[in-house]
């Protein structure tokens, strides 16, 4: 039998910072995407967690409390049931987008009718690149340019290659991103999809309940002030790039019969997906293709999306994303819940908040009908994901 995945709920912890005074620096990967899936069965209590048909969650780093196999460790430390399978999955930022089209696929195919998707990455345990032995080949081959390794550095090259993105335009997006997200958490939007999670500090044991990243004061002049890490005198900062941070989160799909048999609520259906293949070393403009790939496929238009999520993983990247589709940076249905640059980006659990996000946005603005997911992700690729309301 084949027939539609549905988005039915969402849950994440609250992200935090990266760091050695970071909500997570004493806490487990892996206990935070139990606690979200825990939190995700209770919250949809007539679904039985022994009948998830699999789990399916990623993460960049696939070592330590990220290894062993995440899917199925987390379907034991949750308590699903023996009976329960998992899988771990890998492509970077675009992990928890894979785990998510993966699980509809295998939805949409007849093979499974419950299944959990998601992503974690504890950047603070797990710093980028930290654990990786890239083959030398990649460089003693001239297969990718030194740049591409360091994302900071990609992001500096699509400057290059687009002089007409100015610094200034980029810390206003990041400045609109901190403005957007400050918004967001005062109307309530992250509620449905944040769980609190108590996590160990110095001080002793403490309940985080919203996220670590935001900085709500942020002006243009103390974006201006900050210099670039990655390129003398360049234009990639602190402030107008995504963050270093800890999350965790997932989504429950599930098939018409499961919806029927489990009185479940459709929000949004897995229309399509894109991923593509660019140049390495200006990943940052993956999401262009990729969504022209997709709007090609299904016979569609830019303009045909009520609401595109986006992830900042560098505020140049999303202003050439705009740029090319002719959107203005303030297109108040591009992110309109602010993103990575305030909300801070824990590589392959984004994917799921940002499904969160559409879903909400759907569930607010009843006229919409169609949203977008599109990300960059390293050495070279970009990914879309179309929902459409249910
Ligand atoms: C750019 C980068 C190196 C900065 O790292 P960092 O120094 O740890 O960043 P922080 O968030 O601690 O910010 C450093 C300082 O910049 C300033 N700053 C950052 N954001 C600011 C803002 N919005 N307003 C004002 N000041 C800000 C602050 O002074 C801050 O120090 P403080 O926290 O002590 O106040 C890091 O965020 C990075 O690599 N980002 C990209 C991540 C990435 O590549 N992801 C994958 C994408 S494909």
């Amino acid at each position: 039998m084949t027939g539609d995945a549905y988005y039915i709920d969402g849950v994440r912890v609250p992200i935090g910072r990266a760091k050695d005074t970071g909500y997570y620096a004493q806490t487990r990967a892996d206990d935070m995407a139990v606690r979200s899936i825990r939190a995700l069965l209770e919250r949809n209590p007539t679904v039985p967690p022994s009948r998830i048909d699999d789990v399916a969650w990623a993460a960049t780093a696939q070592v330590g409390d990220q290894g062993l196999t995440l899917g199925r460790s987390l379907a034991i430390l949750a308590g699903l049931g023996k009976e329960v399978p998992g899988y771990a999955i890998d492509r970077m930022c675009a992990g928890a987008v894979t785990a998510i089209v993966n699980s509809a696929n295998a939805i949409r195919v007849g093979a499974q009718d419950l299944v959990l998707a998601g992503g974690v990455e504890h950047m603070g345990g797990h710093p980028m690149a930290s654990e990786v032995d890239p083959n030398p080949r990649f460089l003693s081959d001239k297969l990718v340019d030194p740049s591409a390794l360091v994302m900071g550095n990609t992001a500096e090259n699509l400057h290059d290659h687009h002089p007409e993105i100015a610094r200034e335009r980029c810390d206003e997006y990041a400045l609109q991103s901190q403005e957007r997200t400050g918004k967001a958490q005062a109307n309530g939007i992250f509620d449905t999809h944040v769980v609190p999670m108590t996590v160990r500090s110095p001080d002793g044991w403490r309940v985080v309940d919203v996220d670590e990243h935001p900085r709500p004061g942020t002006s243009m002049q103390d974006l201006q002030k900050l210099e670039s890490p990655f390129r003398p005198g360049g234009f990639v900062t602190a402030g107008n790039a995504a963050g270093l941070n800890d999350g965790a989160g997932g989504v429950l799909l599930a098939s018409q019969a499961a919806v029927d048999e489990f009185g479940l609520t459709p929000r949004m259906k897995m229309v399509d997906y894109a991923f593509v293949g660019l140049e390495p070393e200006t990943m940052g403009f993956g999401p262009v293709p990729a969504t022209e790939k997709l709007l090609a496929r299904n016979g569609l238009d830019i303009g045909d999306l009520d609401v595109i999520d986006m992830n900042e993983a560098f505020a140049v990247q999303c202003v050439a994303f705009l740029d090319h589709f002719g959107l203005p940076l303030d297109s108040d249905h591009v992110n309109p819940y602010g993103g990575a640059i305030a909300m801070g980006h824990p590589l392959a659990f984004s994917g799921a908040r940002m499904a969160m996000q559409i879903a909400t946005y759907l569930e607010r603005n009843p006229e919409a009908q169609r949203g977008l997911n599109t990300m960059c992700v390293g050495l070279g690729m970009g990914a879309a994901v179309l929902w459409e309301r249910a």
